[in-house]
């Protein structure tokens, strides 16, 4: 019997098979992975997780594929770390980071993607596809390689080179367009419904895709011993992430592994493009954003998909969202890097750069059990960082030269942002 009964619209409860689709036709509106429970609960154990793949796989009762045919690079079973050296600096007795910059194509992404691309197998689709703002383009590219499927990939045109290096190696179609990710987003839609035998990863298999996050959730609580912390801290862009580690987390209470799944969901967005940090400010509407610009490229999404569940899960756990600006986001990069030895791309530095606001703002308390989810590498943003870097200064290979160097060493280690051997 399988655990997968079909999808269910997120508004109105119609029930549908499951297939390529994301909408619902009765009311359009979107859709999730309705789960027989019951199935799950006679399948899943402790035992069955800690011995199953050092992947996402080990957690497969949750999630939505039924063949044996995976798509797995290897994503997840990535170390929550304790950080202490950071946690101290901000004032949090008990901090952790889950750090995802180690997955395969070194973002978050691998997991949505190596789970929708395992679906899309089922339903033998002839390519596959995306609308990305970096990353989940290097994800698609990946796993559609390793599937043996072509991809398309729609992405805007301004994004950092270091993800276009990255995505256009694994040999996709990547199409960049003019304007912003919405309007990439728009095309790639387009284009999905003229293709239905395409799968658009975020677009006509979505529910399937989102479903790939909530293995964070499974991961923290099985590295805190079946414990969930009291608060989280993740980045925002469509919103799914936050909407599938709260998912996770309340799906690990159902089936009885944790006592309580409430956490705390505080979400982070970079303030030049913000509509949900926006709505959860002020309790209002997501008003979508345009013409954006923030370095945080990966975030830079103004029609957010799921912002509506997302302001609506962090003002129902009681979290909260911070909007920090550009400036805070790169200085979080180099707090991260230098207090945990974690180097993180603009998405982590909002959520580290979220973490210190909220803390100051008192949203977070100081004893609270805190896991923050820092969700790209940055050698992806290597443009970006280098502009806040002083280049090491090229000296002779000679003492003299080097003991010249050391007496500027005291300053330089002073400077918040500029921790090498420099003019
Ligand atoms: C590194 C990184 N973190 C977080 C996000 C946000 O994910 P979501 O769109 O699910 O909110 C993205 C989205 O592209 C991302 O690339
Ligand atoms: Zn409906």
């Amino acid at each position: 019997m399988s655990h997968v009964i079909g999808l269910k619209c997120r508004e109105c409860g119609a029930e549908y098979p499951a297939g390529i689709q994301n909408t619902c036709y009765e009311c359009f509106g979107p859709l999730e992975v309705n789960y027989d429970w019951d199935c799950i609960s006679n399948n899943v154990s402790k035992e069955k997780i800690a011995a199953g793949p050092t992947s996402i796989w080990r957690y497969a009762d949750f999630l939505p594929v039924e063949s044996e045919r995976r798509i797995d690079l290897g994503a997840g079973f990535n170390k929550l770390h304790r950080a202490e050296r950071l946690g101290k600096e901000l004032g949090l007795k008990e901090l952790y980071i889950l750090d995802e910059s180690v997955n395969p194509t070194n973002s978050f992404k691998d997991r949505v993607t190596s789970v929708a691309v395992s679906k899309a197998l089922e339903f033998d689709i002839k390519a596959v596809g995306c609308a990305s703002t970096g990353n989940l383009a290097a994800a698609v590219g990946a796993h559609a390689a390793k599937a043996g499927l072509p991809a398309y990939i729609f992405i805007p045109g301004t994004i950092e080179i270091g993800k276009i290096v990255q995505m256009l190696v694994y040999g996709p179609n990547v199409i960049a367009v003019e304007g912003t990710y919405d309007d990439a987003n728009r095309l790639a839609s387009e284009v999905a419904d003229s293709h239905p035998d395409w799968g658009f990863v975020n677009i006509n298999i979505r529910p399937y895709y989102t479903e790939g996050s909530k293995t964070l959730a499974f991961e923290t609580a099985e590295q805190l011993d079946w414990e969930v912390p009291d608060h989280v801290v993740a980045p925002l862009a469509s919103g799914a992430l936050l909407c599938a580690i709260s998912r996770g987390y309340k799906e690990l209470e159902h089936v009885g592994f944790v006592d309580s799944g409430t956490v705390r969901m505080s979400g982070s967005q970079p303030l030049n493009c913000s509509p949900i940090s926006t709505a959860v400010q002020k309790n209002a509407e997501v008003i979508p954003v345009r013409d954006y610009e923030t370095v945080a490229h990966s975030l830079a999404i103004g029609n957010p998909a799921d912002g509506y569940y997302a302001k609506k899960e962090i003002l129902d756990s009681g979290g909260y969202a911070a909007s920090p600006t550009d400036d805070e986001i790169i200085q979080a990069i180099h707090l991260l890097a230098r207090t945990e030895g974690l180097f993180t791309e603009p998405a982590g530095g909002t959520t580290v750069a979220g973490l210190k606001k909220l803390v100051e703002s008192g949203h977070i308390q100081p004893d609270e059990r805190v896991v923050v989810y820092v969700t790209g590498n940055g050698l992806k943003a290597q443009d970006t960082l280098l502009k806040s870097l002083v280049r090491p200064k090229v000296i002779k290979p000679t003492m003299a030269e080097f003991e010249a160097l050391l007496v500027h060493k005291h300053d330089i280690h002073r400077q918040e942002t500029a921790p090498v051997l420099g003019t």
